[in-house]
């Protein structure tokens, strides 16, 4: 029974006092990154499992041990998606917009599920905004999509976030980088856990990922993959770094950054804040030129990241950051009785289609629970409905703040309402020029 009033663990409940905030990010980062020329993609929350065991790796921590899969009835093996990028690239390939002019620019905001050991800023369900540019091998897509990165966060005024940059090679470096890794990791297998020595022999550069205390100590002298860059990979690097420095975003160079996703090649980066805990790494990304074709379509380089959207929230939060006002509620009509009760509700409709946000009684409470209720949701107005007004075809309008009443005919209400509220600009500054900002500029 106590399951049932329960919340699975490692998932969170957004209430309507925070859903504004979610709100906010999600349309400033599809917003700002709609000015970059990408367009919004949406692709379903389950795929199946072999996209993901393809894509991310079959050696990574999250396909290994935090998918949630299952089998559907017909007894397919599907999984809830741990990220963002395969499912994009999938879609892309199927739906054919990779025929269509490259580069091929879209962004998501998705729900991700991993089961992992759930603490503060790791969840087990979760959301990422990201992006993922197909077609664009020169490292000005890199600088461009860390650009736009650093443009989010600007215009959500985040502050204190480094940017950390590396490079993990491609499949012509990578073999004796690989190999000096399992010269390296061999000295220690009495000390390596068991996944990571199976990870020895097929991807040793998946130890360096590894969250247990002891691997992550012996992986602090494991040789860095600067150091066997090949000559293409070396002249990316370069010039993704003289690109930053020409728009001006500060970075430093991690060579410890090696993802904990299979598909990446070349640039790898983090943004990374000091200020909410452990899991301070609030977006990851880089560049993965083999995913398409490991995926099933043609050769095609790509690019991407996400952001998590709880920890730039929690950063947001930490950091002070402003976020835009709610809306009250501008009027709230009080009605007594069956007739004004109708009226009201006709009344509350017409305003709410010319942009109000307007309430009635729909409890059958009391005058004096009414006005209690108006004050308790915030209503700028309220109007009380009688007989008597209904006869006459008018009402006081009250405002809250200070109880002053002017008396305005029902039929020319809107007006009425907009010209109070407009009037209070003066008085309440731009959070009310805001609020108004947000109406329904038809009508207003
Ligand atoms: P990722 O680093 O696995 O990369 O995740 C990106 C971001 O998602 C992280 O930086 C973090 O903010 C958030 N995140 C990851 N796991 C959790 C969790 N358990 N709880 C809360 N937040 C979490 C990717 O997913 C890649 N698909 C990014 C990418 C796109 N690379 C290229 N294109």
């Amino acid at each position: 029974m106590a399951l049932l009033t329960k919340r699975p663990k490692g998932t969170q409940d957004f209430l309507p006092n925070r859903t504004g905030k979610l709100q906010y990010l999600e349309s400033t980062l599809l917003g700002t990154a709609k000015l970059y020329g990408f367009g919004e993609i949406r692709t379903p929350v389950f795929e199946h499992t072999e996209l993901f065991t393809r894509s991310v790796g079959d050696t990574t921590d999250v396909v290994q041990k935090e998918m949630y899969t299952f089998n559907d009835k017909k007894g397919r093996s599907v999984t809830l998606k741990p990220e963002g990028t395969a499912g994009v690239v999938r879609a892309a390939v199927e739906n054919g917009l990779l025929n269509e002019a490259l580069p091929l620019k879209l962004s998501y905001v998705t729900p991700c599920f991993r089961y992992e050991n759930t603490q503060e800023g790791r969840y087990r369900q979760f959301h990422q905004f990201g992006v993922e540019v197909l077609g664009a091998k020169s490292p000005s897509a890199d600088a461009e999509v860390i650009s736009l990165i650093h443009e989010c966060l600007s215009v959500l005024e985040v502050e204190n976030l480094t940017l950390e940059i590396n490079s993990i090679g491609c499949p012509n470096c990578r073999p004796s980088y690989h190999a000096a890794l399992k010269e390296y990791f061999s000295q220690y297998t009495d000390r390596l856990c068991p996944t990571c020595l199976e990870r020895l022999d097929k991807n040793p550069l998946r130890i360096l990922d590894c969250k247990c205390p002891e691997c992550k100590e012996i992986a602090k002298g494991a040789p860095v993959v600067l150091d066997f860059l090949c000559d293409d990979c070396r002249t990316h690097f370069e010039g993704l770094k003289q690109r930053l420095a020409a728009m001006e975003i500060p970075y430093t160079i991690d060579p410890t950054i090696v993802r904990g996703l299979d598909y990446y090649t070349k640039t790898v980066f983090e943004f990374v804040s000091n200020q909410i805990g452990a899991q301070g790494t609030v977006c990851g990304g880089g560049r993965y030129d083999g995913l398409v074709e490991e995926v099933g379509g043609p050769a095609t380089c790509g690019l991407g990241f996400a952001i998590g959207l709880e920890r730039l929230l929690a950063v947001m939060e930490a950091g002070g950051c402003e976020f835009p006002q709610e809306r009250p509620c501008d009027l709230y009509i009080a009605p007594m009785g069956e007739a004004a009760s109708i009226e009201a509700l006709r009344l509350v409709t017409q305003l709410r289609q010319e942009g109000f946000v307007a309430e009635t009684d729909t409890v059958g409470r009391s005058l004096k629970a009414q006005m209690k209720y108006a004050d308790k949701i915030g209503a700028a107005y309220t109007l009380v409905l009688g007989d008597n007004e209904l006869a006459a075809g008018k009402a006081n309008l009250k405002r809250m703040a200070d109880g002053q009443q002017q008396e305005v005919e029902l039929c020319q209400l809107t007006d009425a309402l907009y010209a109070r509220l407009f009037e209070q600009i003066g008085e309440a500054g731009p959070v009310l020029e805001g609020l108004l900002g947000q109406m329904n500029p038809v009508e207003l």
